[in-house]
């Protein structure tokens, strides 16, 4: 599984995806500034993500916690920011683009 990365300054990584990774730590392990500090117990938001409609809706619902700490998220969007920790591979998000949201 492949996906495309967005950085913050607009620059695209095309980056693997391994089954036992979130989507959080594709991001993190390959270098892109995503702090995780709370380790990926949707707790931090410094793993938000922008994710276009289509893939959004196609995860499912998002949990309680992970709407509650996105509400306040800088450039929160309600059918497109995710906690990229709470983002599980799925052989169905081959090709998808993820761009990094704003720090908040
Ligand atoms: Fe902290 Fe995802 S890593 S909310």
């Amino acid at each position: 599984t492949t996906i495309t990365a967005i950085d913050r300054d607009g620059s695209s990584h095309d980056l693997p995806w391994e089954e036992d990774q979130s989507l959080m730590e594709v991001l993190r392990d390959n270098d892109l500034p995503v702090l995780a500090s709370c380790g990926g117990t949707a707790s931090c938001a410094t793993c938000h993500v922008f994710l276009a409609k289509e893939v959004f809706d196609s995860l499912g619902e998002r949990g309680p916690d992970e709407i509650e700490i996105l509400a306040d998220a800088e450039g929160y969007r309600e059918c497109g920011s995710r906690l990229s920790c709470q983002v599980e591979h799925s052989p169905a998000l081959d090709g998808i683009t993820v761009e990094l949201a704003p720090e908040g």
